[in-house]
């Protein structure tokens, strides 16, 4: 009889747990997808936030909540959850590294950490982040060389990542970049040749490489390419 009594309780438990996963599965439509929540915390947690810009990034939910910084596309796609389309952390006083789970905010249009000082290297995750558009980390304390994922973006406009301490050389994946319109690299120090595959990209305006140890010569090709305007490359060293 005791087993049967107790069995009761045990019963409307588990009703009690389903009905709550119901409620929790019709509410999500509100709710920033599961993976890039996580993918934020982990990005502040790579983060030195002195100044504790971030500190609303635990209330709520990012989207719904408004963490600072973050910024969200207003339709619910088809999976029913929010997406991030935006994260500007720009003069914040940051430091600290970029976290590899940059790479899960898959919806991104938007990445920027201008004006902070952000030390590390560029995580090659990022160039899982097809929907990208500008990538904006200028003026940070940045080292280590270009992935060569970030060439592997197809809507990216702009890359900005000039005033750093970037080295190696410009990836030649570079010149898949069939969208950029800004190349801002100017003061780091990349080095070796620049790849004269870069004068396929058919879009590009602004190619900025002053202030940086790069060798070789100058390709003759980038005379010719359609768009360009501004072309600053002076300090090649001539080996
Ligand atoms: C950044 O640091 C400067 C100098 O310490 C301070 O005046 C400014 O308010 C800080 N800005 C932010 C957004 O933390
Ligand atoms: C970066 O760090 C340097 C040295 O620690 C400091 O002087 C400078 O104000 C910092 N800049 C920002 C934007 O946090
Ligand atoms: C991207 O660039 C690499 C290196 O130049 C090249 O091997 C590859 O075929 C390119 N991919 C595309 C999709 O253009
Ligand atoms: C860029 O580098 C040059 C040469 O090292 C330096 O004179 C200049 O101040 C730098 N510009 C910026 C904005 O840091
Ligand atoms: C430029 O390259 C030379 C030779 O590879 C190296 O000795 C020097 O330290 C580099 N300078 C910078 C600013 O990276």
């Amino acid at each position: 009889m005791g087993v049967l009594e107790r069995s009761q309780p045990t019963l409307s438990l588990i009703e009690c747990l389903c009905w709550c996963l119901v409620l929790i599965g019709g509410a999500h439509s509100q709710l920033t997808h599961p993976t890039e929540v996580n993918a934020l915390r982990n990005i502040k947690g790579s983060l030195t936030d002195p100044y504790r810009n971030l500190r609303n990034w635990n209330r709520g939910d990012p989207c719904t909540s408004e963490w600072t910084g973050v910024f969200c596309y207003y339709i619910t796609p088809s999976d029913g959850y929010l997406h991030l389309r935006e994260l500007s952390l720009l003069n914040m006083n940051i430091s600290g590294s970029l976290s590899p789970q940059l790479g899960q905010l898959s919806h991104l249009e938007i990445l920027d950490f201008m004006w902070n000082n952000v030390t590390g290297s560029i995580p090659k995750e990022i160039g899982r982040i097809t929907t990208l558009k500008l990538l904006l980390l200028n003026g940070n304390q940045l080292t280590g060389s270009l992935p060569d994922e970030i060439g592997f973006l197809p809507n990216l406009d702009r890359i900005q990542i000039d005033q750093n301490k970037i080295s190696g050389s410009i990836p030649t994946s570079f010149a898949n970049l069939s969208n950029i319109k800004h190349f801002h690299m100017n003061n780091n120090s990349l080095s070796g040749q620049i790849p004269p595959q870069l004068s396929r990209l058919p879009k590009l305006v602004h190619l900025l490489l002053h202030n940086n140890n790069l060798s070789g010569y100058l390709p003759p090709e980038l005379s010719e390419m359609p768009s360009l305007q501004i072309l600053y490359i002076f300090t090649l060293v001539i080996p």
